[in-house]
C-alpha cells in the first residue's frame, strides 16, 4: 500500500474532522486535550456512538474496536447506563455531600476485588495511582516507587518516568535508566524511582534487593495496556507478590485497564492479592470515576479521624452521576458477560494471526481477555524493549489503513472489546484487517 495512498483516502473522506481539527488550533494547545487520541495527518472527531458503533464528524460509521480506551465495556449508550444517569440528572449532578450512589459503587467493587476492603473515589486514573503512591510512601516511611519499563500509571509527575524512553537513553535492558517522559518532571523524581525490567523476575528482584531500604512500593499493571497489552508471563506477579513481602514494601496492582479482564480483575484471573488496587475507566460506566482501594487497615490512613490524616479531596471525588453510571455498568459486567467478552477476544486474537500470516507480514497479536494490540515485529513481544523495536511505520499505516476500511482503533494499534459486539461485527474487523493486510504485503 502506498503510504500516501492510504493518507490520501483518509483525507478524502474526513474534511469536517480535518476543519475542526483547523478550527481547534486556535484555542486549544496541540488541537487535541488529550496525547493519546491524537495522531497524523489529524485525529478523527466523535460526533456520535451506539453500541460498538461510532460516527465521526462527516457521519462516517466505523465499529468502535477501542471504546475510549478500554473505557465503555458494554458500548456507547448501554441502556441500563442511560437509565442510571437519567435517573440521577433528575436529582442532580454534585453535591458538596456524598451521596448513595457513591456508596453502592463502592460496595459492588469491594465485593468483586479480594484484595480490597475500602476504596476512595477520584476523577481520573491519574489521580488514582498518584494517591496509591502516597499511601505506600506514608504507609512505609520510604520514599523511592519502583515502576516497570514501558507501564503507563498517567500524567503525574511520578507516573511520567520510562513510560516510553528513547532506547538510546534508556540502558541496559536488565537494569533500566530512570528516564523522564518529557520536559518538566524534576530530576528528584527521577532519583526516587526505580525502573525496572517487565516478565524479568530475576532482574527485578536484584535491583528491588539493592534499593529494598528505600523503595515504598512497586507498581505494576498486570496486563500491560498502553505498553502494547502485555500480559504478566507465569510466575511473574507471584514472584512479585513474594519479593515485596519479603522486603516490606507494597505491591500495586494498577488495574485501570486490567479490571475488565476478570469478574474479580486481572488480579481474580492471577489469584495474587495485592496490597492496594487503581481502577478507573470501566468503573465510571464512560464517566470520569477512578478509584484505589485496598485493606481497611493501610486504607485507614484517608480517615479523618486517624491520628495522622492523608487528606484527600477531589471537587468531583464520588460524583452521583460517574457512580451511578459505573455502579450499572459493574451490575451489567457478570462473570458470563466477562467470559464471553474474553472468549471473543480470544477468538479474534486467533483470526488476525491467520490473516497476517496468511499475508506473511511479521505481526504479534498480543493481548489477554478482551484487549488486544497488533505489533509489527517477528520476535516475541514480552516488554518495552520488544515494542520499541517494532515496525511503528508501518503500524500507523495498518490503523489508518483499518479506518478507511470503517474500523476505529486505538492509534498505538490497540483494540478493546465491547459487550454489544456480535460474531458478524468481529467477522468484519476480521475482513477489514485481511484487506489492509492484503495492501500491506
Ligand atoms: C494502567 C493505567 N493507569 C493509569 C491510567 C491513567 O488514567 P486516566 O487517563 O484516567 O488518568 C491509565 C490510562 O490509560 C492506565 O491505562
Amino acid at each position: 500500500m502506498d503510504p500516501i495512498d492510504v493518507m490520501a483516502r483518509y483525507e478524502d473522506r474526513t474534511a469536517r474532522s480535518r476543519e475542526l481539527y483547523g478550527r481547534a488550533r486556535r484555542s486549544i494547545a496541540g488541537e487535541t486535550t488529550r496525547s493519546s487520541v491524537w495522531f497524523e495527518p489529524y485525529p478523527l472527531y466523535a460526533a456520535s456512538g451506539e453500541g460498538c458503533r461510532i460516527v465521526d464528524a462527516d457521519g462516517v460509521e466505523r465499529i468502535d474496536c477501542i471504546g475510549n480506551y478500554s473505557a465503555l465495556v458494554l458500548g456507547h449508550r448501554h441502556p441500563a447506563v442511560l437509565a442510571a444517569i437519567a435517573a440521577q440528572l433528575e436529582r442532580g449532578t454534585a453535591f458538596s455531600a456524598p451521596s448513595e450512589r457513591e456508596v453502592e459503587l463502592a460496595e459492588l467493587l469491594c465485593e468483586r476485588l479480594a484484595s480490597v476492603e475500602r476504596v476512595r473515589f477520584t476523577s481520573t486514573g491519574t489521580e488514582a495511582t498518584m494517591y496509591a503512591m502516597r499511601v505506600a510512601r506514608a504507609a512505609t516511611g520510604r520514599t523511592v516507587v519502583a515502576r516497570f519499563e514501558g507501564g503507563y500509571h498517567g500524567t503525574h509527575d511520578f507516573a511520567q518516568v520510562s513510560t516510553h524512553p528513547d532506547l538510546a537513553a534508556a540502558g541496559d535492558p536488565r537494569r533500566p535508566s530512570a528516564v523522564a517522559d518529557g520536559p518538566g518532571i524534576p530530576p528528584r523524581v527521577l532519583e526516587m524511582t526505580l525502573v525496572l525490567p517487565f516478565n524479568d523476575l530475576e532482574g527485578a528482584k536484584v535491583l528491588l534487593a539493592e534499593r529494598a531500604a528505600d523503595v515504598a512500593a512497586v507498581i505494576v499493571e498486570p496486563v500491560m495496556g498502553s505498553c502494547g497489552c502485555i500480559p504478566a508471563e507465569e510466575g511473574f506477579l507471584e514472584g512479585l507478590r513474594e519479593i515485596t513481602r519479603e522486603l516490606g514494601m507494597l505491591l500495586i496492582f494498577d488495574e485501570v485497564i486490567s479490571l475488565r479482564l476478570g469478574y474479580g480483575g486481572a488480579q481474580g484471573v492471577y489469584s495474587i492479592e495485592p496490597d492496594l488496587t487503581t481502577m478507573g475507566k470501566i468503573i465510571g460506566g464512560g464517566l470520569p470515576v477512578a478509584a484505589f482501594g485496598g485493606s481497611a487497615d493501610l486504607m485507614g490512613i484517608v480517615d479523618p479521624e486517624a491520628p495522622v490524616t492523608m487528606e484527600q479531596a477531589g471537587t468531583y471525588n464520588g460524583n452521583p452521576l460517574g457512580t451511578a453510571a459505573g455502579a450499572a455498568t459493574m451490575r451489567e459486567l457478570t462473570p458470563t458477560a466477562v467470559e464471553r467478552l474474553n472468549a471473543a477476544g480470544e477468538t479474534l486474537r486467533t483470526e488476525l494471526r491467520e490473516v497476517f500470516a496468511a499475508h506473511e507480514l511479521d505481526v504479534q497479536i498480543v493481548g489477554m481477555g478482551s484487549i488486544l494490540a497488533v505489533h509489527f515485529t517477528n520476535g516475541p513481544v514480552r516488554n518495552y524493549r520488544d515494542v520499541a523495536g517494532a515496525d511503528g511505520e508501518l503500524l500507523g499505516r495498518f490503523v489508518i489503513g483499518m479506518m478507511n476500511e470503517g474500523i476505529f482503533l486505538a492509534p498505538r494499534g490497540m483494540m478493546a472489546l465491547c459487550t454489544p459486539m456480535t460474531d458478524g461485527d468481529l467477522a468484519q474487523v476480521v475482513r477489514a484487517t485481511d484487506r489492509v493486510a492484503a495492501e500491506l504485503a
